[in-house]
């Protein structure tokens, strides 16, 4: 019965990791993620509860699931992510508890978030320059988020420190070189992640993904050569250090260098329907059965049958077959 309990997908990938959205809200307009106005939000009393949160939590660990990230939208946008973290971080089985954030609130959270439990963080940025993250973002606030991650240097209990850099043609280029410096000054891994069709404004071209091979020649050329490192195998980021041994950067690349194959990966969104890829057109209601009594046996039931339909491959690079996903990128969550 023990393989009952285990996550498996049609394709024989073993499900461990579960993303949860805690709001699709958030204090940023990124360009390539949201428009400047106009978002539909949900519906506030559609969203998951931080008690919905921890049972499904504890269920979908019990199944097979060891690491959990929490993202949104915005998730420091939630007045209960302490809460959220300290209920999950202690769950028996659970390897590790992230946050993704775009790291506005950070200043202030650090601490919270250390004393909560969380160990693991990524934070979104990029651009170092002060123009240019108020064009990307729309908001003035590139020294808050520095200013942010430079109180969570002080709680070591959460590290590694990754920050995501989404690589886009004609804007990244020229910020390669700042962030490879950054990453051998500061004890930050830098990972380029490959712009995805996932933008609220459908603006998305493939002439705008930056690869991230492109990215790597450029830190060669302008800068120093990278050794590899090795990785897990169902990491998503290619990793390498810089050939004197400082710092480490990495490239997620699933435009160029799909990796589906691999993935172990589920989505809950903030009014908890499950996802079982980022380009899902069809979702797995848990919100309902959750708030009518369904028991944990039911839940499971439900968890074990997506994951038994979770699609082979996204369709980005297989021309008409492409379909957008349902959602956009702060809908779903990162
Ligand atoms: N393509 C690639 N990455 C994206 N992100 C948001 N939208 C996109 C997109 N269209 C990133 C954010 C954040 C993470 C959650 O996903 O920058 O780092
Ligand atoms: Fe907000 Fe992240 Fe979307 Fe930017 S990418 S608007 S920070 S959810």
């Amino acid at each position: 019965m023990e393989y009952e309990h285990v996550l498996v997908d049609g394709f024989g990938r073993h499900i461990e990791d579960l993303r949860i959205s805690l709001t699709d809200r958030c204090n940023f307009r990124c360009v390539y993620c949201m428009p400047e106005e106009g978002m539909q939000w949900l519906n506030r009393d559609t969203i998951l509860t931080i008690d919905e949160i921890e049972r499904l939590a504890r269920i979908a660990v019990d199944l097979g699931i060891r690491e959990i990230r929490l993202t949104g939208g915005e998730p420091t946008l939630r007045p209960d992510l302490p809460a959220i973290v300290e209920r999950l971080a202690p769950i028996p089985g659970l390897k590790s508890l992230s946050l993704t954030t775009n790291g506005f609130l950070l200043d202030r959270l650090a601490e919270p978030l250390a004393k909560a439990g969380l160990t693991r963080i990524n934070v979104s940025l990029d651009t170092l320059n002060h123009e240019k993250f108020h064009q990307i973002t729309r908001r003035p606030a590139l020294d808050k988020v520095l200013a942010g991650l430079e109180t969570l240097e002080r709680y070591p209990s959460i590290s590694p420190i990754k920050l995501n850099v989404v690589g886009m043609r004609h804007f990244t280029e020229d910020e390669v070189v700042g962030f490879a410096k950054l990453a051998r000054r500061k004890p930050y891994v830098v990972r380029f992640i490959e712009f995805m069709p996932l933008d609220a404004d459908g603006n998305w071209e493939r002439e705008r993904v930056l690869s991230g091979d492109e990215i790597k020649e450029i830190v060669e050329r302008d800068f120093m050569p990278l050794v590899p490192v090795q990785a897990e195998a169902s990491s998503t980021s290619r990793r390498y250090r810089f050939a004197d041994g400082v710092g480490e950067i990495g490239f997620i690349n699933p435009v160029s260098q799909p990796f589906c194959a691999t993935c172990n990966r589920i989505r809950l969104t903030a009014d908890g329907q499950l996802r079982t890829c980022l380009f899902s057109v069809d979702e797995w209601d848990l919100r309902t059965p959750l708030r009518s009594g369904a028991t944990n046996d039911e839940i499971r039931a439900i968890l074990r049958n997506a994951v038994a339909h979770k699609e082979l491959k996204h369709q980005i690079n297989e021309g008409d077959a492409f379909q957008r996903a349902s959602r956009s990128m702060s809908q779903i969550g990162g």
